[in-house]
């Protein structure tokens, strides 16, 4: 196996950073996960933009233009050999002294390796369980930092309760998932968080409001509280390592049952369509 540092493409063994990277001191970078699809990365331009929004949201400069690094990531695809499966790409700020003061003079480190694939036919299928827990998170969650406490903590809550994904709720607001966004369907309608510092507007996420609204689907992006979770028809979560996850239980702060609806059936038709 092979990881990306850099410039260079080397096996895992060699694969070195330093201990005074800003990222092991204050999870000060950004990543991306990228999927690849018989061969190809998908929606590969989507991931980069976002990658270098969040640089620029975080005054960080990506020491590569976007063409560089796409071509660095295809030759990865090539080296591995990969057909199905997933990149990590992840920059952080760069090693320094210790000190929350960065000076804009590191260079910012790139690493980047394959992820497998999970197995995800059953829970594409039958749905999944998701725990509805408060979003403890900072306020730019439109940023995709690799600072992901809040995240994986739920994710841990979630998991103890038998649940796959934890769904984050702030004030009067269903957010997102720990590492996924959130759809409910009501009337043959869609409704999902509006994309603000307050979510991660999903590649993912993107692609389906703009197949559903092609579906002649109407589509609300408008925050709702959580007790809108408990009346609603359908829901699903999506993200680059889920697609489209249809939820059959709603635990924790709502508690509710749903079955795996129509809308739902055709959205995840009308994405594999795209995929493939
Ligand atoms: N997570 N919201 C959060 C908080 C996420 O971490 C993710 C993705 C998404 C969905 O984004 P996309 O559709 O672009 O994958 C939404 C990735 C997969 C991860 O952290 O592994």
């Amino acid at each position: 196996n092979h990881i990306i540092v850099n410039d260079s493409i080397v096996p895992e063994t060699e694969a070195h950073v330093s201990y005074n990277d800003r990222g092991y001191h204050f999870g000060d970078g950004i990543y991306e996960v990228i999927r690849i699809y018989e061969g190809s990365y998908f929606a590969l331009d989507a991931h980069l933009d976002r990658l270098y929004a969040s640089a620029e949201k975080l005054d960080m400069r990506i020491p590569y233009q976007k063409e560089t690094l796409a071509a660095r990531l295809n030759d990865y695809k090539n080296t591995e050999k990969i057909e199905n499966g997933s990149v990590y790409v992840q920059f952080t700020r760069g090693a320094g002294a210790r000190n929350h003061l960065y000076t804009r003079e590191e260079t910012p480190v790139l690493t980047g390796f394959a992820l497998p694939d999970k197995p995800m036919q059953a829970s594409q299928e039958k749905g999944v369980s998701v725990y509805v827990t408060p979003d403890i998170r900072w306020l730019r969650c439109d940023i995709k930092t690799i600072n992901l406490l809040g995240n994986v903590l739920a994710k841990r809550k979630a998991s103890d309760h038998d649940c796959a994904e934890a769904v984050l709720y702030r004030d009067e607001a269903v957010t997102e998932g720990s590492s996924s966004n959130l759809f409910l369907v009501n009337n043959e309608t869609l409704y999902t968080h509006p994309a603000n510092n307050l979510i991660l507007n999903g590649i993912t996420r993107q692609e389906i409001i703009s197949i559903a609204k092609n579906m002649g689907i109407d589509v609300v992006e408008e925050p709702f509280p959580k007790e809108v979770l408990a009346h609603a028809e359908e829901a699903f979560i999506t993200s680059t390592s889920i697609e489209i996850t249809p939820v059959h239980t709603f635990k924790g702060d709502v508690v509710a049952t749903l079955s795996v609806g129509p809308v739902t059936r055709k959205l995840q038709q009308a994405l594999a369509e795209h995929i493939h």
